[in-house]
């Protein structure tokens, strides 16, 4: 959600920090600011709202200098202000900081402060940390951190600058995203790649406490007993184009139709095309130990953890629960060391997700993540790792992160089902296929573009829709309902089609917009029902089928059949014609789709 960058180097620092928050955009966010040291001076500007206010505010008041730090904030403690926005300095002006996280004990470290002559202007968390650095400044930058760091609880990714060491950026994280990037006489902090792509591809992943001091010709990172630490440099693979639209209007829509190549990109060397599969990422010893399967993730992640769970089931024979992480602490849940908790998360970051596996970690279970961003926290605290190489997702509604993530589900269902023996070769090499002829059918249903266009030019103004669906596409309702509510902020349910007469159809009256998943000739009898039963009591249905669904046309008031037959995977192609609709309606509407109000791409708070 709140986003970092720092530079240390010979550049006008102020550019370098609004080009890199400009790429952190997408997180979301409410204000944004940054502090440059121009000279001897300590300039911070900031602005509440769009980053286009602090352009203007920088336009009037140019800043020049060549180190600094910059934030987008999304507020947590304390409402979206300018006051409240990040960098926060330190009373007397000499320590200025930028924070993601949340400081837990900041009102005790407030009161202790207070006690020592300290004031505060800001409602945040966060100003409690310049301040505390500063009281612990005796001359020594780094040394002054770290006192004040070991008293800090909760979350951080810091960037932090001193008004006596000019030429020194420091870096620390806790629980929240920070990497270097490593320049030619110039260095960087981030919290997302993104951010500095357009400088170096070269970068440094921070860990739990390493303290990073940064100078344009140099990068030591430490740990709290001054120990050096030597890292490891890794090359971002990808480009910044990838990160950019691509000519498509909104990141969504090109994210949508990257769907062919993200899941071709997740199977890639994973299962060829004599269909074996080529995975060596767990412990085959520990697979045939494992009795129980949790599956933990947040939204659009739960959604495929919840196709993930009817899938392994079906192949590999193990009970999976599929749980929200949010709740998973909560429930008392059955774990041991007999357990495997799959973890899906596209950042990696969530901090539900994350909660949630360091609970099953402490109960003895094994983790496997899965996971988009090489290097994220959740694939450095997991025993194995399956990444989906989906490639750098920016919309803030998820796409192809899910239909990776469901690609991944399948090829460890499959992985798991061969390991134990649990289902014909025959019924597996099934599977196989579907899944390598996975991008060619996503190709052919994004065709449909033209036709999900016009029906949504129809329903933009609804203020409500209703998604149905049985089996595996009742998870597949649930993920479009989630979409169209994101982006188009209609209210929306989705409902499994047996449970319409225990309640939902109360809400159906003229005109309610149906939308009937249908996609299973196994259960389209009883869809048909649905569809009937809503009809009859005036609603505009729409069903989306297979091409082998048995036909239901004349039911409905609009039919999209999509060219793909019923298998085991049909979620993979049914969700791409759910995620089109969602976005016409939006686009309708003229809604800012890449950044819906009040969310934000990764929660990395509780
Ligand atoms: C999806 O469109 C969402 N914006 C959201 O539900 C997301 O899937 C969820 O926050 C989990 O994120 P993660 O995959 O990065 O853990």
């Amino acid at each position: 959600m709140c986003g970092i960058i720092g530079y240390t180097g010979s550049r006008n620092a102020a550019e370098i920090l609004i080009n890199g928050l400009e790429k952190l955009e997408y997180r979301g966010y409410d204000s944004a600011g940054i502090a440059v040291f121009d000279g001897d001076k300590l300039n911070v500007c900031k602005e509440k709202g769009r980053l286009e206010n602090l352009k203007i505010l920088l336009k009037k008041h140019p800043v020049n200098g060549n180190s600094g730090i910059g934030h987008t904030r999304w507020a947590t403690h304390g409402a979206p202000s300018k006051i409240n926005s990040h960098p926060h300095t330190s009373m007397n002006g000499k320590i200025s900081v930028v924070h993601n996280g949340i400081i837990e004990n900041y009102r005790e470290i407030k009161v202790f402060l207070e006690e020592n002559g300290y004031k505060f202007i800001s409602d945040t968390d966060t100003e409690v940390v310049p301040n505390l650095i500063d009281f612990y400044y005796e001359g020594d930058f780094l040394c002054a951190v770290k006192k004040a760091v070991k008293q800090l609880n909760g979350s951080y990714a810091l960037g932090i600058i001193c008004s006596e060491n000019k030429d020194e950026l420091i870096a620390v994280r806790k629980d929240s995203p920070l990497i270097i990037g490593i320049g030619e006489n110039e260095n960087f902090i981030a919290s997302d790649i993104p951010a500095i792509l357009s400088e170096t591809k070269k970068v440094y992943f921070l860990n739990d406490n390493e303290f990073a001091v940064l100078t344009s010709s140099k990068i030591t990172v430490t740990d709290f007993d001054n120990n050096i630490i030597e890292k490891e440099i890794h090359e971002v693979s990808f480009s910044e184009t990838d990160a950019q639209k691509g000519g498509y209007e909104h990141f969504m829509l090109k994210e949508i139709h990257e769907q062919p190549k993200a899941v071709n990109d997740t199977l890639r060397g994973r299962l060829n095309s004599d269909l074996n599969l080529l995975l060596d990422f767990i412990n085959k010893e520990f697979l045939t130990t494992v009795n129980k399967i949790y599956i933990i993730a947040c939204g659009t992640a739960y959604h495929a953890g919840l196709v993930g769970k009817t899938v392994i089931e079906k192949l590999a024979k193990i009970p999976v629960f599929a749980e929200l992480a949010s709740e998973f602490r909560y429930n008392n849940p059955l774990v041991d060391k007999n357990t495997l908790v799959i973890a899906v998360s596209q950042s990696g970051e969530t901090a539900d997700t994350l909660a949630g596996v360091r609970l099953a970690k402490t109960m003895g279970a094994k983790i496997l993540s899965i996971s988009n961003v090489v290097g994220s926290t959740l694939t450095r605290e997991s025993d194995y790792v399956f990444y989906t190489y989906a490639g750098p997702e920016i919309s803030v509604a998820s796409t192809k992160a899910y239909t990776t993530q469901l690609t991944a589900l399948y090829l460890f269902a499959v992985y798991l089902a061969e390991t134990k023996n649990t289902v014909l070769s025959s019924e597996l090499d099934i599977v196989k296929k579907d899944l390598l002829s996975m991008p060619k059918t996503i190709e052919n249903v994004l065709k449909l573009e033209e036709k999900i266009k016009l029906i949504s030019n129809k329903i933009f103004n609804e203020k409500d829709m209703y998604y149905l669906g049985r089996g595996l596409d009742y998870a597949v309702a649930m993920e479009g309902s989630l979409k169209l509510k994101e982006i188009s902020y209609i209210h929306s349910e989705a409902y499994a089609g047996g449970e319409l007469k225990h309640g939902p159809i109360a809400l159906i009256e003229d005109n309610t917009v149906v939308i009937a998943i249908s996609t299973n000739k196994n259960l389209s009898s009883k869809m048909e029902s649905n569809i009937k039963e809503v009809a009859t009591r005036g609603a505009y249905t729409i069903a989306f089928v297979n091409e082998d669904t048995n036909c239901i046309h004349s039911l409905c008031d609009e039919i999209v059949v999509l060219p793909a037959k019923c298998t085991l995977l049909t979620p993979i192609s049914t969700v791409v014609p759910l995620q089109l609709l969602a976005y016409y309606v939006a686009k309708n509407k003229g809604y800012d789709i890449d950044k819906p109000r009040n969310l934000a791409k990764s929660v990395t708070v509780e």
